[in-house]
């Protein structure tokens, strides 16, 4: 696969950052022992990676936006260019030494999504794609997967914070799906579920309450390998609703078939 000089300059950003993480990833399991426990220094790692991507991406690209989740919000001078990142997205398993997090990177022009990419600095494992060119995970072309029933699927979901509301909803939803489908699965980095939708791994994945970097460079990755995506309400306002539902195209429809009964229940 030959990667155009956009997806270079995201790919050695992330690597850069991705580095950056592991180290302190190497360092948390010292820290889960002690009392205090890694809480902070999980905190301290995060906005490291983010500084690290802003720094990268600006040099790279000084008139572009920046949107992060850690508040290094930058307004550019190229008003139709935006960069939406979320420097560490799995922040509850990477304090807990799990290796199912991420770095996620998207790419806004004027209204669309262009450019994304998701890394897993644990796995070393690479997923990006570019508007009409298709989604790769490190150099192999991806497709999601072909099941057509729900009952044979894998499916995966994210589970409402606690103190953060939605825990009713959710309880309905989880009720109807789980009759339905093979099984449920909730890994915690939400950009990697749709990561995982892409590569065929995940059936389908639906959650509530994210922000725009969870989603912004999962819904181009799973769109360039096939895949469908909507909001819970079946519109393409992830980004504004906060919801998300992907999957193959049959999965796709069975899956927010399911979640509009469970929310008329
Ligand atoms: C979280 C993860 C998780 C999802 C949460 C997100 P963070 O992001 O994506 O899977 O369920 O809603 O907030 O906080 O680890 O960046
Ligand atoms: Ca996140
Ligand atoms: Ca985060």
């Amino acid at each position: 696969m030959i990667r155009s000089a956009l997806l270079n300059v995201m790919t050695a950003a992330a690597r850069k950052a991705g580095r950056s993480l592991k180290r302190d990833f190497g360092e948390v399991e010292n820290l889960q022992v002690s009392l205090k426990g890694p809480a902070n220094f999980v905190s301290a790692a995060d906005h490291r990676a983010e500084d690290i991507l802003r720094t990268e991406l600006e040099r790279a690209r000084p008139g572009y936006g920046f949107i992060g989740e850690e508040g290094g919000n930058r307004e550019g001078t190229d008003k139709t260019h935006t960069w939406i990142v979320d420097p560490l997205d799995g922040t509850t398993n990477f304090l807990h030494g799990i290796p199912q997090f991420s770095i996620s990177i998207g790419l806004k022009r004027d209204d669309a999504i262009v450019a994304a990419l998701i890394y897993n600095p644990a796995t070393d494992e690479l997923f990006t794609a570019e508007r009409g060119k298709g989604a790769y995970l490190n150099d192999r072309r991806l497709r999601v997967a072909a099941r057509r029933r729900l009952a044979d699927s894998v499916v995966a979901c994210g589970l409402p914070h606690l103190g953060r509301g939605g825990l009713a909803e959710f309880r309905k939803e989880f009720a109807v799906v789980q009759e339905q489908v093979a099984g449920l699965r909730r890994f915690g980095s939400a950009a990697l579920d749709l990561a995982w939708v892409a590569a065929g791994r995940l059936d389908a994945y639906w959650e509530r309450n994210l922000s725009p970097w969870d989603m912004a460079a999962g819904i181009l990755i799973v769109r360039e390998a096939g895949g469908f995506v909507s909001d819970c309400e079946g519109k393409d306002r992830m980004l504004e609703s906060g919801s998300v539902v992907a999957g193959n195209d049959t999965l796709h429809h069975d899956l927010l078939a399911l979640l509009k009964a469970a929310d008329r229940a």
